[in-house]
C-alpha cells in the first residue's frame, strides 16, 4: 500500500494506492453519513461490496453507465436524491466508479450546501492513474465536454487494483493510454516501461506504476492546482489531437485516442526539431504495445479542426503539448492551417506504411 499526499492551498487529500485498500480502508466510513454515487455496470458487479461494506440502507445513486450520464438531468437528479435523503452538511459523498462517476459526483458534492466531503473510489484504470485525483469536476453541457465544473478535491481516494477483475480489454487499454502519456512526463516512469515491457500485465508491475502516475500527478496538482502557471496543462499531452479524433469518430476509447494523438504530435515534434528521433520512436514503441495500428483517417483534416475547442488554446493558434526529451515536454502553438497539414502528412505516412 502507498499513501499520498495531496496538498493545495485549502486542502489536503489522501491518497492510498493498492491491492486491498478498500477493504482496509473504506468500512470506517460507514460511522459518517454516506451517499454513495455509482453506476449500473459497476453497481451489478459490486452492490454486495457496497452494501457489505456501507450496510444495506446506505442511500446509492445509480447513474446509467457511460459518458451520455454526464449530464445536468443526472447532476440535478443526484441533488434532489440527496435532498430527499436528508443529507446534512457534514455528510460524505462517496463517488464508487470510472471517470463519469467520478467527475458528475465530485461536483454534486461540490455544489450540495456549497461542498460537502467528497472520497473518491476509481474502479478503473483510467480513473485511478488520472481523474481521480487533481479535484476536477465536470457535466457535458449543450454538446461541449466537461463545460459545467469545478475544481473540487476529494479529501480521500481509494484506489485498488482488486477492481480491476471486472474491467474489460478496452477500459484496460483506455488506463493504459494515460500511463503512457504519463511516461512522456516522467523519466523514471518511462524508464520502468521500457526496461519492463514484457510485464505490463503483471499485477505487482502494474500497481507500483500506478502508484507512481498518482504521485506525478499530485506533485503537478500540488504546483498548479487550477492550470494557471501551464505545468497542469502537461497531463495533456496528446489530448489535444487524441481529443479532436475522439470527438470526431467515437470508435475507441479515451486512453487510445490519447496514444494516437501522442503518435500525431510527436511527427509534429519531429519535423518541428523539438524532439529527437530515437526517443520518439521508443515512445512510438510504448504507444504500440497497446494500440499495434495506428490508424491513418482520410478525412483527418475534419477531424482535426475540432482542436479549435480545446481549452488549452490561449490564441487563435493550437496549443500542442509535445515530447522533447526524457522527461520533459514542450508547448507548440500552430496557426489551423500548419496543424491539420502536419496531421495530414503524417496519416498519409501510415498510410503509405502500411498500404492502406
Ligand atoms: N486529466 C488532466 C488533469 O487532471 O489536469
Amino acid at each position: 500500500m502507498k499513501e499520498i499526499l495531496l496538498k493545495t492551498a485549502t486542502t489536503e487529500s489522501v491518497i492510498r494506492c493498492g491491492e486491498g485498500v478498500f477493504a482496509e480502508y473504506a468500512p470506517r466510513l460507514a460511522d459518517e453519513q454516506l451517499f454513495i454515487v455509482t453506476d449500473s455496470n459497476v453497481f451489478a458487479y459490486y452492490r454486495y461490496r457496497l452494501w457489505e461494506t456501507f450496510g444495506e440502507f446506505v442511500p446509492i445513486y445509480i447513474i446509467p453507465a457511460g459518458e451520455r450520464s454526464k449530464n445536468i438531468r443526472y447532476l440535478t437528479a443526484i441533488l434532489k436524491e440527496m435532498l430527499k435523503s436528508g443529507m446534512k452538511r457534514n455528510c460524505t459523498v462517496v463517488a464508487f466508479g470510472g471517470g463519469v462517476v467520478g467527475d458528475i459526483a465530485g461536483l454534486a458534492a461540490s455544489l450540495y450546501m456549497r461542498g460537502v466531503k467528497l472520497v473518491q473510489v476509481p474502479t478503473t484504470l483510467l480513473a485511478q492513474v488520472d481523474s481521480s485525483v487533481g479535484g476536477k469536476t465536470a457535466i457535458d453541457f449543450e454538446g461541449v465536454k466537461n463545460a459545467i465544473g469545478a475544481f473540487y478535491q476529494p479529501r480521500e481516494v481509494i484506489a485498488d487494483p482488486a477492481f480491476f477483475e471486472t474491467l474489460t480489454e478496452r477500459e484496460v487499454r483506455c488506463g493504459w493510454g494515460e500511463i503512457i502519456k504519463t511516461s512522456a512526463l516522467n523519466g523514471e516512469i518511462y524508464d520502468l516501461l521500457v526496461k519492463n515491457t514484457d510485464k505490463f500485465a503483471d499485477k505487482d508491475f502494474l500497481s507500483g506504476i500506478i502508484a507512481m502516475c498518482i504521485e506525478h500527478k499530485a506533485r503537478v496538482v500540488e504546483a498548479d492546482e487550477k492550470e494557471t502557471t501551464g505545468l497542469r496543462k502537461t497531463l495533456n499531452l496528446g489530448h489535444t489531437t487524441g481529443h479532436a479524433l475522439e470527438l470526431y469518430y467515437r470508435k475507441k476509447s479515451h486512453g487510445e485516442y490519447v496514444l494516437i494523438g501522442m503518435y500525431y504530435e510527436l511527427y509534429i515534434a519531429m519535423k518541428k526539431g523539438v524532439c529527437d528521433k530515437n526517443y520518439a520512436a521508443s515512445l512510438i514503441g510504448l504507444i504500440k504495445k497497446i494500440v499495434n495500428k495506428i490508424p491513418s483517417y482520410p478525412d483527418i483534416a475534419e477531424a482535426c479542426k475540432l482542436a479549435a475547442y480545446d481549452k488549452k488554446n490561449s490564441d487563435s493558434r493550437i496549443s500542442v503539448i509535445v515530447p522533447a526529451q526524457i522527461g520533459r515536454t514542450e508547448e507548440i502553438k500552430l496557426g489551423m492551417d500548419e496543424y491539420v497539414s502536419l496531421v495530414k502528412e503524417c496519416s498519409e505516412t501510415l498510410r503509405r506504411a502500411y498500404g492502406i
